[in-house]
């Protein structure tokens, strides 16, 4: 089906798969007046493809992905493409306090919680409508999160706006809003590949990010709570480099995250550009920038070679990154990171943009 009316002519909607539970799903094509393409499904709000032109101007998909409908469905190990909720990272020892009271919550990566737990956004059925009156092709996402779910306290009502420039950026908004004290930390787990071919490693990235400061973790990649210097160590990206240029160095930190698999303290505040990747092959670049404090660089360490990629091959270690941008990892037990706290009557309001262009 194509939406016909103004404004909606680059949405097609089109059968995805149907989950164990029953539900039928939906995916969505955006589409831009140069031909850039998303597709994003109404399961974990994933975007499953899309597009960024070469120096060449050929348009490639540049996220991982599954090749089966069901690798989404059942379980996405690594979430591929999704939303993340309610707490995207990590929360330490699985439990919080809020307003005095201790929340119990899944610990789904022994002896954390990560990423919202087992049964998180990543794996709810969204309500997509496209927007009608929108400049540019968009998708409205939407999922009310029951008081309790997961362990965390409040029904949280969540909308994320998912829009196509037609300067090549896909911009993602996100809302939400409790009935009582919570905490909320929403991502999107894309994983980048901008060569196009999901088999080949991304260390031939150039990576800059515009962060004086990162976070160390300890051994279960939980914050230790101090931030620490970049400058004159692996985790220096204020210039340009290829990140797979230290990535093997002999450093504490890059050992417990089995790589990159940190959080940067970025620089500035506001909506601002706050990281550059380019891949000097296909001349493939792409900007990231958010109003968030922080963003978790995750050089896929956990990739291992279980699924085909949509490409050909298999998904092998490093062969995607991520650039998550969120609040700080275990904020809810850390005062002294930004607050992630959400309390009724508030807005939860985030803006994330993915913009793709040549550099030639
Ligand atoms: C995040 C985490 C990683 C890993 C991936 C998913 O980026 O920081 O440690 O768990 O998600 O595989």
């Amino acid at each position: 089906m194509r939406f016909k009316k103004k404004n909606m002519e680059n949405i097609q909607v089109s059968n995805y798969g149907v989950t164990a539970k029953g539900d039928s799903i939906q995916k969505y094509t955006l589409t831009n007046k140069n031909g850039m393409k998303v597709d994003v499904i109404n399961f974990g709000g994933i975007i499953t493809s899309l597009t960024a032109p070469d120096k060449n101007g050929k348009y490639e998909d540049v996220v991982l992905g599954f090749t089966k409908p069901d690798d989404y469905f059942n379980g996405n190990p690594y979430y591929f493409g999704a939303l993340i909720g309610r707490y995207g990272n990590r929360i330490a020892n699985a439990k919080f306090t809020l307003e005095g009271k201790t929340y119990d919550i899944e610990k789904n990566d022994v002896p954390n919680t990560l990423h919202g737990g087992k049964e998180g956004f990543h794996t709810k059925f969204w309500n997509i409508e496209p927007v009608k009156d929108a400049k540019s092709p968009t998708l409205k996402l939407t999922y009310t999160s029951a008081d309790g779910e997961e362990g965390y306290p409040g029904k949280l009502t969540t909308t994320v706006l998912y829009t196509l420039t037609d300067d090549n950026a896909l911009e993602i908004s996100y809302e939400a809003t409790t009935d009582k004290a919570t905490v909320v930390n929403l991502t999107q787990h894309s994983y980048f590949n901008l060569s196009g071919n999901f088999s080949k490693t991304i260390t031939d990235h150039e990576l800059q990010i515009y962060a004086d400061k990162f976070l160390p973790v300890n051994e279960t990649l939980i914050p230790t709570g101090k931030e620490k210097a970049v400058q004159g160590s692996p985790f220096d990206f204020t210039t340009s480099k290829p990140i797979g240029k230290d990535i093997n160095a002999n450093d504490d930190q890059l050992k417990k995250g089995k790589g990159y698999d940190h959080n940067w303290v970025l620089n500035g505040s506001g909506m601002r550009s706050i990281a550059k990747v380019y891949h000097p092959e296909s001349g493939r670049e792409m900007e990231v920038l958010t109003d968030q404090p922080g963003v978790q660089f995750y050089s896929g360490n956990f990739l291992d070679g279980k699924f085909d990629t949509k490409s050909g091959g298999k998904n092998e270690f490093r062969t995607g990154f991520c650039l998550e941008t969120q609040h700080f990892p275990d904020a809810p037990n850390q005062a002294s990171f930004p607050s992630a706290e959400l309390k009724p009557g508030e807005k939860y309001q985030t803006k994330t943009i993915y913009k793709f262009s040549v550099k030639k």
